[in-house]
């Protein structure tokens, strides 16, 4: 009887450890109650996987070393006549402060990401900043404190930005594209990207901010439509363009992508280049200042 309790136990301490494994990994969220069949899917649905990559269209030129270029060609099919972008519109529209757009993206029902997140994360810092940072999907614990960057990642920007007299405390503000985790952390699809991009347009006009810096490749190719890598694009300047709220005048902001930094963490010997943008960042700062 012994020897079997004791067997249990040793059971019981080998599943919490896979289980502990799995959570590491990222696979927490237990999605369906009934399992998927892939090898059973149709048609329709391998033609939805297929629609999944659209993304709506923005406005921006590329340039590199402070000389305008043309506008570059996306290399993504565009669709933004789905019922689901156009609801985000309507509610992003409406709202003509970063409360309201919160409050409406709460409403929003047109991303399933939603239904699987803990909480939404919106955005951090001051809403007066002249530096916006864009990153892609909160993960585990920005899911379960509903605020962006405040994992390991985040520490390690916050870090960063601290050596160039950044912080979100006092001169930055900071979002993501997505306001809601995708489950264990996977890469948001692009109609899941495609239908929050209303939200994260209006986000900048609201902030407004003087200079734009996208984390990641995921937040580069959502404002710009381009699937160039994120290595070949980053540290170069462009210009996202957007109309001003309520006027009838655009704002040119200049913008640079860079390395997540939750990539460096995975490929430190990244680090190099992440400094040499984020000293780009400050100097750019200093020349608007
Ligand atoms: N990675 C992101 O892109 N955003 C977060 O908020 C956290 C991690």
């Amino acid at each position: 009887m012994n020897t079997f309790s004791s067997k249990t136990r040793k059971q019981q301490a080998i599943y919490a450890e896979a289980l502990k494994w799995h959570i590491d990994a990222g696979a927490d969220e237990a999605i369906n109650d009934i399992p998927t069949n892939f090898l059973a899917l149709t048609k329709t649905a391998k033609q939805s996987s297929e629609s999944d990559k659209t993304l709506p269209t923005n406005s921006v030129n590329e340039f590199s070393k402070n000389e305008p270029k043309t506008q570059k060609k996306s290399s993504i099919n565009l669709n933004t006549n789905n019922e689901n972008f156009e609801t985000a519109e309507k509610l992003a529209e409406k709202s003509l402060s970063l409360s309201s757009l919160k409050r409406n993206i709460s409403k929003f029902e047109g991303c399933r990401l939603k239904s699987t997140a803990t909480n939404l994360v919106f955005g951090a810092g001051q809403v007066e900043a002249d530096v916006m940072f864009i990153g892609e999907a909160p993960g585990r614990e920005e899911d379960r404190d509903g605020a962006p960057f405040i994992g390991v990642s985040g520490q390690l920007l916050d870090l960063m930005l601290s050596y160039i007299g950044l912080s979100r405390d006092q001169n930055i503000y900071i979002t993501n594209i997505l306001p809601w985790r995708p489950p264990g952390n996977r890469h948001p699809t692009d109609t899941e990207v495609a239908s929050c991009m209303p939200f994260v347009k209006r986000h900048i006009q609201l902030v407004s901010p003087r200079v734009l810096v996208l984390l990641g490749g995921a937040a580069y190719k959502a404002l710009t439509n381009n699937s160039e890598g994120i290595t070949r694009v980053r540290g170069k300047w462009f210009e996202y363009e957007q109309p001003v709220l309520s006027k009838a005048e655009t704002q040119i902001i200049p913008t640079v992508a860079t390395l997540h930094p939750a990539y460096i963490l995975r490929q430190p010997a990244q680090k190099k280049a992440i400094w040499k943008d984020l000293i780009s960042v400050r100097n750019r700062l200093n020349n608007i200042n």
